[in-house]
């Protein structure tokens, strides 16, 4: 669909996946996950994504601007575990059209 950016998802096996993202559906990265399957369900995505436990964790491999960090990520952040320079919680990274080419990798499961 035209309302449609590629987004590439590494899976925790290392695994990339190259998938359809649309825009005008208000998803997150995390719901992105999980509607592609890409993480076992019941290990992503737990508080239904209210940057409360940090089973979206992800790494961002590309330079996108990506929106600031809220409050609530930040501190969550700082009590996940394998948390990275680059580390953002995927519930919170609502899609839009600049994440077109976005490389993100998902945080091992904790
Ligand atoms: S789904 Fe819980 S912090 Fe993102």
């Amino acid at each position: 669909m035209e309302s449609d950016i590629k987004i590439t998802i590494i899976d925790r096996e290392g695994v990339s996946h190259v998938v359809d993202a649309p825009t005008d559906m208000n998803m997150n990265l995390m719901e992105l996950v999980r509607a592609y399957e890409l993480a076992p369900e019941g290990t992503i995505g737990i508080c239904g994504g209210m940057a409360m436990c940090a089973s979206c964790q992800c790494y961002v491999l590309t330079n996108h601007q990506l929106p600031e960090k809220s409050e609530e990520e930040e501190a969550m952040l700082a009590e996940a575990f394998y948390v990275q320079e680059n580390s953002r919680l995927g519930c919170q990274i609502h899609i839009f059209p600049e994440l077109e080419g976005l490389r993100v990798q998902l945080a091992p499961e904790s």
